[in-house]
């Protein structure tokens, strides 16, 4: 369930296209709804599009499972957080939320290194939007091409960086400096990710076992 997106996205470059949104109109969202909404299923629902650790907070509080940390691709608000920023956010002031539900993440994950920023902090799992939409203009055979690209990357990032188990990378592999610039322009071709997080290379797994890279 969507909850970053109330009203219609301004999006100016866009609008230079004649190209308009989707959503028409505004729309109220409430816990009340939300629970009358998980009511109807035993499924879990999982809201997409937080954006602070308050707002973590309060979807632990009101019973939900997962969230996704997104700010819908930097196509909504202007100025808003990236996923890695929300997620930062959470690390520092309620890190006990990443063990409490699943947290997943998406907007601007591009690279290998882009992905093990975010699961150093404890994010589940990470989403990618355009970059799929885009192979798929070579349909099926451009998608597994995007993935495989993208499973190399996280391999050889990992190596790189020195971890031999995807399941074991922590908030220790980054080094957690801001540079001041909280949010920053966006558009829809960047959204998201900083050269300010440096990786930190950990000498920590055996240099014996090539299997170890192999995170299929
Ligand atoms: C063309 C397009 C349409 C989208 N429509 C929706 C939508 O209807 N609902 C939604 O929650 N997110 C929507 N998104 C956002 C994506 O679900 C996702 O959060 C975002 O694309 C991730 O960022 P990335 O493209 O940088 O990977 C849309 C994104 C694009 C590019």
């Amino acid at each position: 369930m969507t909850v970053d997106s109330a009203g219609d996205g301004d999006r100016h470059r866009a609008a230079r296209y004649g190209v308009g949104s989707a959503d028409s109109s505004y729309t109220y969202q409430t816990w009340d709804y939300f629970k009358q909404l998980q009511n109807l299923t035993s499924l879990p629902i999982i809201l997409k599009g937080i954006m602070t650790v308050e707002d973590a907070q309060l979807a632990y509080d009101n019973g939900v499972k997962a969230i996704i940390l997104s700010n819908h691709g930097a196509r909504q608000l202007d100025g808003a957080p990236s996923s890695l920023e929300t997620a930062l956010e959470i690390h520092a002031e309620a890190p006990e939320l990443f063990k409490q539900m699943e947290i997943y993440a998406d907007g601007g994950v591009r690279y290998g290194s882009d992905v093990l920023k975010l699961l150093a902090l404890g994010v589940k799992a990470v989403g990618l939007g355009r970059s799929f939409m885009y192979a798929n203009c070579y349909g099926t055979e451009g998608v597994a091409k995007a993935i495989s690209i993208l499973k190399r990357e996280i391999s050889i990032d990992a190596a790189n960086l020195g971890v031999g188990d995807l399941k074991k990378i922590d908030p220790s592999y980054v080094k957690w400096e801001n540079n001041n610039w909280w949010s920053w322009r966006m558009d829809e071709l960047w959204c998201g990710f900083d050269s300010v997080y440096i990786l930190r290379r950990r000498v920590v797994y055996s240099l014996s076992s090539s299997a170890l890279w192999d995170f299929s």
